[in-house]
């Protein structure tokens, strides 16, 4: 896979543990290949801000720093994990999107500077006066909604008042992270979130199996493999695109 929009720079800023809060037990996600991901998922919309969701979104590290990333493309961010741990977690790092979550967390790393005098502490608070700057050019806050649910459950989402233009989701892939269902499927959660799609939405979905991945209800626009993650890319179809056979 060659990258077409991220750079090979450095995105230390974003690193797990400096800014972003780290709990250990879930995967983390590279920032160059999260920014290329939405990059390419947004270069088939027609929209300058979106909404982006992710139905399993742990503590919402991938969905915090692709908010930081695309600051001024995002105008909501919808958070859901079967797990009411992680998302207290998610709540936490989404806050980050916020100048009142950056000062906090601004304050909290001063007073661990004073108190252990760590280089990376000194490092931590110049990622945030960038990302506080950045954040000031905005007119408006990213609009943050966190809520439980399973994906695997056909009618969690249902009640649930919002619409999207991406989803981007890291699902669940064995070794640290299961699915919490025997149902385990990718298909599934396709099916599941169609409530929510915008027309043309596009969905991202990245796992470490290799599957077939045909879903009448999605045109699968992109398909490639980084090191042990392969990534799928759908465009959802209207009314009368269907591939009904
Ligand atoms: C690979 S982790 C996602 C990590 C996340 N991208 C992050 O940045 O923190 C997969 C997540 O799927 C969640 N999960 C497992 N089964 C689920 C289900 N049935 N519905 C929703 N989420 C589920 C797990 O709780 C876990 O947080």
């Amino acid at each position: 896979m060659k990258y077409q929009f991220m750079k090979n720079d450095n995105y230390e800023d974003f690193a797990s543990g400096r800014v972003i809060y780290h709990k250990s037990g879930l995967p983390n996600f590279p920032v160059r290949l999260a920014g290329e991901i939405f990059q390419r998922a947004l270069s088939y919309l027609e929209k300058d801000r979106i909404n982006l969701y992710d139905p399993c979104c742990g503590n919402a590290y991938l969905l915090t720093v692709l908010g930081l990333l695309n600051y001024n493309k995002v105008k909501q961010i919808i958070a859901s994990d079967i797990d009411i741990e992680a998302l207290k977690m998610a709540r936490i790092n989404l806050s980050l999107l916020t100048e009142k979550g950056l000062l906090e967390r601004k304050k909290q790393i001063e007073n661990m500077l004073k108190k252990y005098g760590k280089p990376s502490h000194n490092e931590a608070l110049k990622s945030i006066e960038r990302f506080l700057k950045m954040i000031k050019t905005n007119k408006e806050e990213i609009d943050i909604r966190v809520f439980q649910s399973d994906i695997l459950n056909k009618t969690t989402l249902e009640p649930k008042k919002f619409n999207v233009d991406m989803v981007i989701t890291d699902v669940p892939y064995g070794n640290l992270v299961t699915w919490s269902d025997d149902d385990s499927s990718i298909m599934t959660l396709l099916e599941h979130i169609k409530v929510k799609l915008n027309k043309n939405a596009v969905v991202a979905v990245i796992t470490n199996k290799k599957e077939k991945m045909n879903h009448r209800l999605y045109k699968r626009i992109e398909k490639f493999k980084i090191g042990k993650r392969y990534v799928y890319i759908f465009s959802y179809l209207n009314k009368g695109e269907h591939n009904d056979k």
